[in-house]
This record gives C-alpha cells, structure tokens and sequence, in this order.
C-alpha cells in the first residue's frame, strides 16, 4: 500500500469501527461478532503504529489509554453544573409545579415534562470543537471540576468523533453533559476479580465508577468497561423541547437512556416513577428514581435558577428503601407450629413507600446478635415486598434508659413453659390456643 491507501484504509477502518460502536451503544444492536471488531481494531492499531502520522485524538484506538497521570488538570465549566431538588411524593410533586406557575405567573397550559431515568453513577460534562471530541471532565464542585479526557475516552458509549449529518450540523463548540455508570454485571466481575487477587471488594457500582473515573492510570480504567448515557446539550437554544436535544444527541452519536419519554401530565409523571420503582430491577445499572423536567425548553430557561438548582427540573425519588425508627417495644408472637417470635414494635416509619410498625426478629439469637435492646433507634430496610427487618443499631443513640429484652419462659398465650429446639424456642404445649388459631 502506498501512503495514500494507508491513509484511506485508515480512514474506513475508523469509520467502520465507529459504525459498529454506534450500532451497539447507540441503536442497542449488535451487527458484528467482538472476535472481528478486535481484528478490525488491532489491524488499525498495526496501521497507525506504522504511519504515526496518520494517528489522530479521535481515533478508537486512542481508547486504549496512554500513560499514567501525576494528577488532574484543573477545568472551569462554561456554565455551572448545577444539581437538583428532591421530590418523594405526589404533593412534592403538585408543590414544584405550583412554585413554578406561580414565578411564571401563569399556569402552565400545556403540562408537558420529559421523564428520565436518574442514573446513580456521576456527571461530566464533555465538549468537542468542530465535532472532536477534546476535553472532558467531572463535576468537581459544580464550578470547576477535574480534566478526565483520557479515561472519558476509554468508554465507548462516548463518541470521539461527533457523526455527520445532512440534517443537523456539527456547531464550532458544543457541550454535552451525562453520566458515567457502570453495569451490574461489570460490577460483579470486577468484584469477583478483586476476590480473586485478594484486593477489597467495593461496596456498590456507583463508588466503582467515582473511583475508576479519577483513576491516575488509564489502563486500569480501560480494563474497566465504563458507561455512559448523555442528557443535556449545554446553551443549545434552536430546539424547542428536551425530547429534541435528546433526538440530536442520539444522531451526533451518543447513546441516550431509551426507556426516557414525554409525559403529558402530572398523573402520567406519576405513573413513570411508580412503573420505574417496581421495574428498577430489570435493567442492568443502578437508578435511584427518576429526573422531570420542563420539555419546553424556552419554559425552562425563563424559570431560571434558585441557588444551585434549575427551577424547571426536579428529582422526583424513589423512597428509600432504609429508614430510621426507633424500637418501642419487643413483643412475642406465637405462630402455627407454636414457634415464639419476637417482633418489634416501632414508631411509624416510611420504608420503601409503606408505613411500617413492626419488624420481625426472626428469633431470639438474632437480637442477641444485633444487641438489640428496648428503646433502640434502628435501620430498618425492606428490600423488594419482603417483611421489614431491622439491619443495624445506631448505638451512638442510646441514653442509657435502654431497657434489655427477656425472653418469656412462658407462652405469651396459653402460659404453657417453653421450650428450646436449637435456636427457636416453642411452645410445649401442642394444643396452645394460637397453634390452633394460626391453623384456622
Ligand atoms: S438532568 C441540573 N438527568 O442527578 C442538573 N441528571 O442532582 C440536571 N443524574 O448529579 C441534570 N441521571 O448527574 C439529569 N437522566 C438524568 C440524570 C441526572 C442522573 C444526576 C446528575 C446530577 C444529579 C442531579
């Protein structure tokens, strides 16, 4: 081949791969085998080792990441990355959309938002000139965050090269901001591997993501498979709604969240948040609830920010499936096979959307080995439908009026002596009144 075939070569090969990493992350369609994309990546890898000057920053192989860093560069947003106000329920809802009528005073005619998925990873924002992209960065302290370019460019759901479009030109400067996050499934097979070297397991996906995003050595980073989804064109004013930043986003190349959408009403707002906190567990990375925003795009910039935070957007939460509550009481419950449980009674507490008042102890072991005593604030959880339980004792709490628990030596019900059959405790007596109730 001569220099200029080189170069063409080059050039369809980047093109190619790019397609491919389109079609995947992009369209969520997988149209070549990874075997082949690797032989089209390393005969590029050959091509540009051997014709240096062919090698350019947007290239795929340029994902691979180059040598370690001493420490980041600092890097100053165009505009500041704000954050967002919380919601957890319908009326924190109806209040947001209140407030906003009332700065705009007017009510809003047309309700119409643009639901999100909030992805629990971390933001960064991610600017390209002429359509390349040339520096990324974190959030840092919403004015000024930290220059990550070389591990954003590990993660191929990012495009380094915007793609061209008849339609919609590729502007001088254009800032895009996301979300870095990282799979469950790669979660798990980075544990795994930690396991497996005798290194510390991490505690969830989106510490993972933190950490690796701030990693000094882009090999590690490039052995993680990060992702990402893009939300927000930065200062773009020539579309009108969010739904249409999202569309151009998806045409320049990056994947976008596609379980998104325009909601027509506050009742349909409701309805996606609900459907996504019963559906969490379907997808492959961790949500913690959803992100409504103003689709008007006009709408949204006259309502302006308060603070750190956009009036026209909102984080509308899941409720947390941990609360706090404190232990009033220890009662004992006999069931069906005349098994005694102790169960504690609680000052009412919301958890996972329900108000719970009890919590079952599952037997007397375990509150000796929580070192559970009456009058304890506790962390209660409910994971999925299942009975709340008690997790953890914020011992710090205690007063010293806490009161230990005894175990009764008689049945709560029938006063039959009790007895001990491994770790339960039972009634002796096979005719006990709520043996017989429970079997009713
Ligand atoms: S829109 C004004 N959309 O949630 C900020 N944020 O406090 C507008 N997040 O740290 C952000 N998923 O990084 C938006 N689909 C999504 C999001 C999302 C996660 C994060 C964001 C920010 C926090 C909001």
């Amino acid at each position: 081949m001569n220099n200029s075939e080189v170069k063409e070569r080059i050039e369809k090969l980047k093109s190619e791969i790019n397609k491919y990493r389109y079609s995947y992350h992009v369209l969520d369609k997988s149209i070549i085998s990874d075997e082949a994309l690797d032989s089209l990546k390393k005969e590029l890898f050959d091509l540009e080792s051997q014709h240096p000057e062919f090698l350019t920053t947007d290239s795929p192989t340029q994902r691979i990441g180059g040598k370690p860093l001493e420490k980041f560069q600092k890097v100053k947003h165009d505009e500041p990355m704000l954050s967002l106000n919380d919601a957890f329920s319908e009326k924190d809802m109806e209040d947001w959309l209140k407030r906003a009528e009332n700065y705009l005073g007017r009510k809003l005619r047309d309700n119409s938002f643009y639901g999100e998925l909030k992805i629990d990873g971390l933001a960064i924002e991610l600017v390209y000139e002429n359509g390349i992209f040339i520096q990324g960065s974190t959030r840092g302290d919403g004015l000024i965050g930290e220059d990550v370019t070389q591990n954003l460019k590990t993660i191929e759901a990012i495009p380094l090269k915007l793609s061209p479009n008849s339609k919609i030109p590729i502007p001088k400067h254009l800032v895009v901001r996301g979300e870095v996050f990282l799979t469950l499934k790669e979660f798990d097979r980075i544990n795994k591997e930690q396991e497996k070297l005798g290194e510390k397991v991490y505690a969830n996906p989106r510490n993972v993501a933190a950490g690796t995003i701030r990693q000094l050595n882009p090999k590690i980073v490039a052995s993680r498979k990060l992702d990402s989804f893009a939300y927000e064109i930065v200062g773009d004013m020539s579309r009108q709604t969010h739904e249409d930043k999202h569309a151009v986003l998806r045409k320049y190349g990056f994947k976008t969240n596609k379980h998104n959408k325009r909601l027509r009403s506050l009742k349909e707002v409701f309805e996606f948040r609900n459907y996504w906190e019963k559906h969490r567990d379907k997808i492959d990375y961790e949500i913690d609830g959803t992100v409504i925003i103003l689709n008007d795009n006009k709408l949204f910039e006259d309502l302006g920010v308060v603070g750190k935070t956009p009036r026209g957007a909102i984080a509308y939460k899941f409720s947390p499936k941990e609360a706090t509550g404190q232990v009033l009481d220890i009662k004992v419950q006999v069931g069906r096979t005349g098994a005694l449980t102790p169960v504690a009674e609680l000052t009412p507490t919301q958890v996972g959307g329900i108000t719970i008042r009890r919590a079952t102890l599952h037997n007397f072991d375990e509150i000796k080995r929580l070192e559970l005593k009456i009058g304890d604030t506790v962390v209660v959880s409910r994971a999925g439908d299942v009975i709340p339980k008690i997790t953890s004792i914020l011992k710090n709490m205690r007063t010293g009026k806490e009161k230990n628990f005894r175990m009764p030596s008689a049945c709560p019900v029938d006063k039959s002596e009790v007895v001990q059959d491994g770790v339960i405790y039972r009634c002796s007596n096979k005719n006990c009144g709520a043996r017989l109730r429970e079997n009713l």
